[in-house]
C-alpha cells in the first residue's frame, strides 16, 4: 500500500526560535501517539540543521522548500541539495506554484532541480496545479499533464520511486477557497491514470498523491477520505501545531 503523508510547508514564515519551537511542539504531541501517515516539516533553510537534534528518534521527518539545480559552485546566496541532504533531511518540494510564479521556475527547470535532488538522495515532493483562469477556460487536466509530462516524466522508474506528488490547484492556495472532495479525486485521479499511462499500475498504485490548498483541520477528513487523495500539503496551517497536527490525525 503506498504511504499517507502529511506534509507542512512553512514557507517564509517562522524565525529560529519560533520555528525551532513549533517542530519540537509537533515532535511531542506526536511522542505517545504514532499517526497513520508520515509526518514531514518543511522548514526555512535556517532550520534544517537544527532539526536534525530535535527531531532525533521522532517519527517526524523534514525536509526543504526548494534547492538549486547545480550540485555547487559559484552561485550566490543558493543552497544545494547535497547541503540540504547533509542536514539530514529526507525531503524537499520542487516546483511549488510560488517558485513557478515569483521565481519563473519552469517545467524544464524543475525537471533538472528534480533529477539533481534525487542524485543526491532526497525525495521530491512535486508540485503541480491550474491557475483560476485555467479551470475557468477548463484547461485545468492539460495543465497538469503538461506540468508532469514536462517536469517529471522523464525520470526512470527507480527515480519515480522517491518522488511524491502534490496537486494544489494555484486557487485555493492560501485563499480559503479549498477544492471540493470531488474536485480533488478527479484530479488526483487522472494523476494516478498518467502514471499508470507512463510507469506501469504498480508505480501508479504505490505513488503518493497530495492534496494541497487551504487544507484544515476542519476540511482534511473529507478531503482524505477520497480514495485517490493520500494525505496533504499544508501551509498557513502548519503554522499552528494542534491544527497541523489534528490534520495529521484526520488521515486513516
Ligand atoms: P495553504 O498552502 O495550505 O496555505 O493554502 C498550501 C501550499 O501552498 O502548499
Amino acid at each position: 500500500m503506498r504511504k499517507k503523508i502529511v506534509a507542512g510547508n512553512w514557507k517564509m514564515n517562522m524565525d529560529y526560535s519560533t520555528g525551532i519551537a513549533l517542530a519540537e511542539g509537533i515532535r511531542d504531541y506526536f511522542k505517545n501517539k504514532v499517526p497513520v501517515c508520515e509526518v514531514i516539516i518543511c522548514s526555512p533553510f535556517i532550520h534544517l540543521a537544527s532539526l536534525q537534534n530535535i527531531l532525533k528518534g521522532s517519527i517526524i521527518k523534514y525536509g526543504a522548500q526548494n534547492c538549486h539545480q547545480e550540485e555547487s559552485g559559484a552561485y550566490t546566496g543558493e543552497i544545494s541539495a547535497g547541503m540540504i541532504k547533509s542536514t539530514g533531511a529526507e525531503y524537499v518540494i520542487i516546483g511549488h506554484s510560488e517558485r513557478r510564479t515569483y521565481f519563473g521556475e519552469d517545467d524544464s527547470l524543475l525537471n533538472r532541480k528534480t533529477k539533481t535532488a534525487l542524485a543526491r538522495g532526497l525525495k521530491v515532493i512535486f508540485c503541480c496545479g491550474e491557475v483560476l483562469a485555467e479551470r475557468e477556460k477548463e484547461i485545468h487536466f492539460e495543465v497538469v499533464k503538461r506540468q508532469l509530462t514536462d517536469g517529471l516524466f522523464n525520470l526512470t522508474e527507480e527515480q519515480m520511486k522517491n518522488i511524491v506528488i502534490a496537486y494544489e490547484p494555484v486557487w485555493a492556495i492560501g485563499t480559503g477557497l479549498t477544492a471540493s472532495p470531488a474536485q480533488a479525486q478527479e484530479m488526483h485521479r487522472f494523476i494516478r491514470e498518467n502514471l499508470e499511462a507512463g510507469y506501469g499500475r504498480k508505480i501508479a498504485e504505490e505513488t503518493t498523491i497530495l492534496y494541497g490548498g487551504s487544507c484544515k483541520a476542519s476540511n482534511a477528513a473529507e478531503l482524505f477520505s477520497m480514495p485517490d487523495v493520500d494525505g496533504g500539503l499544508i501551509g498557513g496551517a502548519s503554522l499552528k501545531k494542534d491544527e497541523f497536527c489534528a490534520i495529521a490525525e484526520a488521515v486513516h
